[in-house]
């Protein structure tokens, strides 16, 4: 098969949807790649190593999108990029349809085969896509609250780790799952004082092993969150219900008992945030403060680490993406009900069922289960 890799054109998007170890990998296949030149350039992958990858550099994304029968991409497509792809193409990269009609329009009338990372899942329930950027967003909350913890930088100038003689800060991490385990190992080993809330009793009771009783576990509720968040240095706020926007379970009172000079870090702002004074920032301007603590709410965290997420998310993608390439799209999605789950759009059909709750009466779509688009 002829994959094909563009250069990222959202607003600040530095990562690619192959690595020249990806590209090596599916030359090893026997399939040829095309990589639009500078495609990785700005994290350190130049053209000469996709060359010597096996990759053939094209000189624009409309000869990528020409030639390609696949096309591998970390963004959802912009509508320029949208209107390059056409039936029989395949193109697998995050889309994010439900809250972006204009998106899913434009894919419809491509007629292309459209899998979303996002919807992928595994035999534990989980989504394996999604979740090495979540472990980056995890540990990035860390790194960004100890940063923002100095005084230069707004904060009240602790030290997370405390020294031989200081107590060390207080981190409460509200949220359990890869995040908020993430968080809790880059806190713990900075040497802070670690508490966990979670809803969840068989999580906590995993995390308790997990961390051999390092961190504190403590269930969720109004009372602890109120409690925890007034003596903590650093709260991260790592919860989600799936398919719903995240409960705001630090609420303005919250925030002004907090110390002055704190820090609050809400990864799940992606999902409307869980503190309620929490607006989405960007990593051109990434914190405010209210009442003396200071906000970090980046909706796009992975993307300040642009090598580190292009490499974790790759390793997740690859497996999925040498099925496809092999096999072709529809064998590769029959063969395996994860994948299948991940198809979205398929020569004009929605058969992604979320999708067509969230814009079926607006856009006038039904939905067609995916197996049977692709009969
Ligand atoms: N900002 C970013 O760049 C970025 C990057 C990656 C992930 N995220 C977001 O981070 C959030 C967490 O993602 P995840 O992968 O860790 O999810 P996850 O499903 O692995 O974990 C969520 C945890 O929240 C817990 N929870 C639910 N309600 C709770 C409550 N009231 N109190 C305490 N815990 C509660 C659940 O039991 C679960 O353990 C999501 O909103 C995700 O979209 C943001």
């Amino acid at each position: 098969m002829l994959v094909g890799v563009p250069k990222e054109i959202k607003n600040h998007e530095y990562r690619v949807g192959l690595t020249p170890a990806a590209v090596k990998e599916f030359a090893a296949h026997g399939h040829n790649i095309v990589v639009e030149t500078q495609a990785g350039a700005a994290i350190g992958f130049s053209d000469e190593d996709y060359i010597a990858a096996g990759a053939t550099i094209a000189s624009t994304a409309q000869q990528v999108f020409a030639e390609a029968e696949m096309i591998v991409k970390v963004k959802e497509p912009q509508p320029n990029e949208c209107k390059m792809l056409r039936k029989g193409q395949t193109l697998y990269t995050y889309l994010h349809l439900a809250p972006d009609p204009v998106q899913t329009e434009l894919l419809i009338a491509s007629g292309a085969t459209c899998i979303a990372y996002e919807t992928v899942t595994d035999n534990r329930n989980g989504l394996p896509l999604l979740a090495p950027m979540s472990e980056v967003a995890g540990r990035m909350s860390v790194q960004a609250g100890a940063h923002y913890l100095e005084k230069a930088n707004g904060g009240s100038g602790t030290l997370l780790g405390g020294v031989p003689g200081v107590a060390p800060g207080k981190v409460l991490v509200i949220g359990g799952g890869v995040v908020g385990t993430n968080a809790a190992k880059m806190a713990l080993g900075l040497g802070a004082d670690v508490t966990i809330l979670d809803r969840s009793l068989p999580r906590l009771r995993q995390l308790d092993d997990i961390f051999n009783g390092q961190v504190k576990t403590v269930f969720s509720t109004v009372d602890a969150i109120e409690q925890y968040s007034a003596e903590a240095d650093l709260v991260v706020g790592a919860v989600l219900i799936p398919g719903a926007t995240a409960p705001k379970l630090l609420n303005k009172a919250h925030i002004k008992a907090m110390k002055p000079g704190a820090v609050v870090v809400d990864v799940a702002i992606d999902q409307g945030g869980c503190f309620e004074t929490s607006k989405a920032t960007t990593h051109q301007d990434p914190v405010y403060v209210v009442d003396d603590v200071v906000h970090y709410c980046v909706a796009n965290m992975p993307g300040g680490v642009a090598r580190t997420s292009t490499m974790a998310l790759n390793n997740a993608t690859l497996p999925f993406g040498l099925a496809l390439a092999n096999k072709g799209a529809k064998q590769a999605m029959l063969d395996d009900k994860h994948l299948l789950n991940g198809l979205n759009v398929h020569e004009g059909k929605v058969t992604y069922k979320a999708v067509v709750d969230a814009l079926g009466e607006s856009l006038g779509l039904t939905y067609t289960p995916a197996e049977e688009a692709l009969k």
